[in-house]
């Protein structure tokens, strides 16, 4: 098992350990250069985190606050990634709206892409390294919005993308694998026996990112349930 593998008996407490680790390392930016920038994932996986985030109490003034992939929804539909953040993070934290920087899921997703890839790089520059990418793994091998034989995961130049989800039937805005793998630290937050195939193919299965888009994550930090590493060798 790979050592940056951080393994809890249950959900809740892989949500505590992802949420005290992107503290901590949030605390060291702003202690070194007076600001933090974290992107995270969507899905129903970062719930726990955010409410555990809301416990610790970050300095929201001092961070800003990305999404590594957004479903082209308006904010307010249950499928929305900012909608989930905003009632588990944004307003049980209180967190600043000029520290916000939402994927704009109301418009085309090319207008999309293209205004968010402005809003990041207005704060981190054209070749944006955020201190914390928090992603998810979808139990078909995806992560952020990078879907099984979807040929971006090859991308190592662009930040961010619209694409079209055939087997979501959904167009989606994401950030590229770039800016994911340039983070300061990576963190992987996966939990639930739904999830244990897919784990297993991202850390341990034959080399194939264009099959298992996860498998970018290979260098990351992995904070899990057992359940999740249960096919882990
Ligand atoms: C999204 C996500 C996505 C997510 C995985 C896992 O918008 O779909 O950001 O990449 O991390 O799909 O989602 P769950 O936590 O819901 O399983």
């Amino acid at each position: 098992m790979t050592e940056r593998m951080h393994v809890f008996s249950d959900a809740q407490g892989a949500a505590e350990g992802c949420a005290r680790a992107i503290g901590a390392r949030l605390n060291e930016a702003i202690a070194q250069r007076g600001t933090a920038s974290l992107a995270v994932s969507g899905g129903s996986t970062p719930k726990l985190m955010f409410r555990e985030m809301c416990q610790i109490g970050f300095d929201w003034s001092k961070i800003h606050l990305f999404w590594v992939d957004e479903r082209v929804v308006p904010p307010d539909d249950d499928q929305s990634n900012y909608r989930m953040t905003r009632e588990n993070l944004i307003v049980p934290g209180g967190l600043p709206e000029n520290r916000v920087h939402r994927i704009r899921g109301e418009m085309e997703a090319v207008a999309a892409a293209d205004l968010y890839r402005g809003a990041v790089e207005a704060i981190l520059g054209s070749e944006p390294v955020f201190d914390v990418v928090q992603c998810g793994v979808g139990d078909d091998g995806h992560t952020a919005s990078l879907f099984p034989g979807e040929p971006m995961v090859a991308d190592r130049s662009g930040v961010v993308a619209a694409l079209w989800v055939a087997k979501k039937h959904q167009w989606r805005v994401t950030l590229l694998p770039k800016p994911i793998l340039a983070a300061r630290s990576l963190y992987v937050l996966s939990s639930g026996a739904d999830k244990a195939n897919a784990v297993q193919s991202a850390l341990q299965g034959p080399a194939d990112p264009l099959g298992v888009p996860s498998q970018l994550l290979r260098g990351a930090e992995w904070f899990c349930d057992a359940a999740a590493v249960q096919h882990l060798a």
